[in-house]
């Protein structure tokens, strides 16, 4: 094969045929193609953009990668949910056993952050003794046995799409609709889906900031989905706000936790003294993370047809999520992945892990007007929550809760955040930054909806 003239090709604007794009994806997995090679491609990519038909054959060349996962027939569909990434978006570790109370199979395979917005695999660590890194065969068995797991990628599954996205985030080729969509949908379709529901995230924190980018994304994301087989469909959410009042790995744990159980964070742990939280019971302390693993579970199940509409759908899971069987089914998936439960429940139990703990109080009364997400994500990951390189270290323990948001009335003194921190310094730097973040106005804001919108076919 002529890598080179097909460089050119894409350079000139030209459509790569099929087996053009199965073959320099197999030599290139293989180590046959250099990877400046590889980077120049990509950044003709980025410029000149892919048909469908091109998107099609580079996402399924990707998925054929490596192995794709075998499960036995059974009535329980199989089911995922992927988000683009945000601060405390932590929907993924409610909705796994949630999804497998309400009877399907969920081989959620996921990511690590970068950068500032936050990924399942680093949330998951903080959990004493959890095993994130399993073979196929173990995936398998226990979706089969259990009905979820939350995994990462195992080093034979889409390898291409490895050494594409290492490439991607040296070259500048990241922001580029075409290849995110085949990156997300190869490792999707590798776990051999029914039916996916996407949230794609739009605002100051998220990757496409604008909503007409996201719909640009979730529309090219739902017709490949389609086409390859499995019943896609995206919701369109706002990431201006952090989702939920805690962002940082250990801190969303716990509050994922609190999602499947509301008495783990009582009441009274939440009533502050001239804290907003005085007048909230524990579960509306995070209603619109509440909100939305019940509508991604809602989503799930029209589409695979176990409900008629949306309206009984929603309900089905707020029932299910009520009894109390997701949470006995988190633990289970934790007891199934080596977590060591005693420990955990201990660690439940602290207030904190972080040595320091400091609050940032509003300066006068009125209502929060903004609760910056991406301001938030930048301080979470300096106080050492997420990663600068690949290779960093992350502190579980860090990152921020007791989140006052958008619309809520606030008293001077009362609490707009607590910052959990290694040390008294940093603890500091990050309060003085995080003023910031917040906005108290006079009046009201107007609150944005969280789910913008949904998008289930090309129209
Ligand atoms: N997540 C991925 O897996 N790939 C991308 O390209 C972007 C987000």
């Amino acid at each position: 094969m002529n890598f080179l003239s097909l460089i050119e090709s894409k350079r000139e604007g030209k459509t790569l045929a099929p087996n053009q794009i199965e073959n320099f994806v197999r030599e290139f997995t293989a180590g046959k193609i250099p990877d400046y090679q590889m980077a120049a491609m990509l950044m003709a990519i980025y410029f000149r953009g892919l048909t469908t038909a091109e998107i099609t054959a580079l996402t399924l060349a990707m998925r054929d990668s490596g192995d794709v996962l075998k499960f036995p027939r059974d009535k329980r569909p199989l089911v995922d949910k992927h988000s683009t990434g945000g601060i405390g978006d932590k929907v993924s570790l409610p909705l796994a056993p949630l999804l497998a109370c309400l009877g399907f199979r969920v081989p959620m395979i996921s990511g690590r952050g970068l950068g500032i917005t936050g990924g399942t695999l680093d949330k998951l660590d903080s959990i004493p003794g959890f095993k994130t890194l399993l073979p196929a065969g173990k995936i398998v068995e226990q979706v089969q046995k259990i009905g979820c797991v939350i995994c990462g990628q195992t080093d034979r599954m889409v390898p291409a799409d490895k050494k594409i996205y290492a490439l991607r985030d040296v070259s500048g080729t990241v922001p580029s609709i075409p290849l995110i969509t085949t990156s997300i949908l190869s490792k999707k379709l590798a776990e051999n889906l029914d039916a996916l529901v996407l949230d794609v995230k739009f605002g100051a924190a998220a990757f496409m900031q604008t909503k007409t980018d996201a719909r640009k994304l979730a529309k090219a994301m739902v017709a490949l989905g389609n086409e390859c087989g499995v019943n896609t469909r995206a919701i369109l959410t706002n990431m201006d706000t952090p989702l939920g009042r805690a962002a940082g790995n250990w801190l969303e744990v716990k509050e994922s936790v609190a999602c499947l159980d509301p008495s783990v964070l009582p009441a009274s742990r939440w009533q502050i003294k001239s804290s907003q939280f005085c007048r909230q019971d524990a579960s509306s302390t995070f209603a619109d993370l509440r909100s939305l693993v019940l509508d991604c579970a809602a989503h799930l199940l029209v589409q695979t047809r176990k409900a008629k509409s949306l309206v009984a759908a929603r309900k089905r899971a707020e029932d299910c999520l009520n009894s109390g069987a997701p949470r006995k089914k988190w633990d289970e998936m934790l007891i199934a992945q080596g977590a060591d439960l005693g420990a955990f429940n201990k660690k439940l139990a602290l207030d904190h892990t972080a040595p320091v703990v400091v609050e940032l109080k509003a300066e006068k009364p009125g209502f929060v007007s903004r609760c910056d997400a991406r301001l938030i994500g930048e301080v979470i990951r300096d106080l050492g929550g997420g990663r600068l390189t690949k290779e960093s270290a992350i502190n579980y323990d860090v990152g921020i809760d007791r989140l006052a948001k958008p619309g809520e009335a606030v008293q001077k003194n009362s609490v707009l955040a607590r910052i959990h921190a290694a040390g008294q310094s940093q603890a500091e730097s990050a309060r003085a930054r995080l003023r910031a973040a917040f906005e108290i106005s006079a009046k009201p804001p107007l609150v944005t909806r969280l789910v913008a919108e949904i998008i289930t076919s090309l129209r």
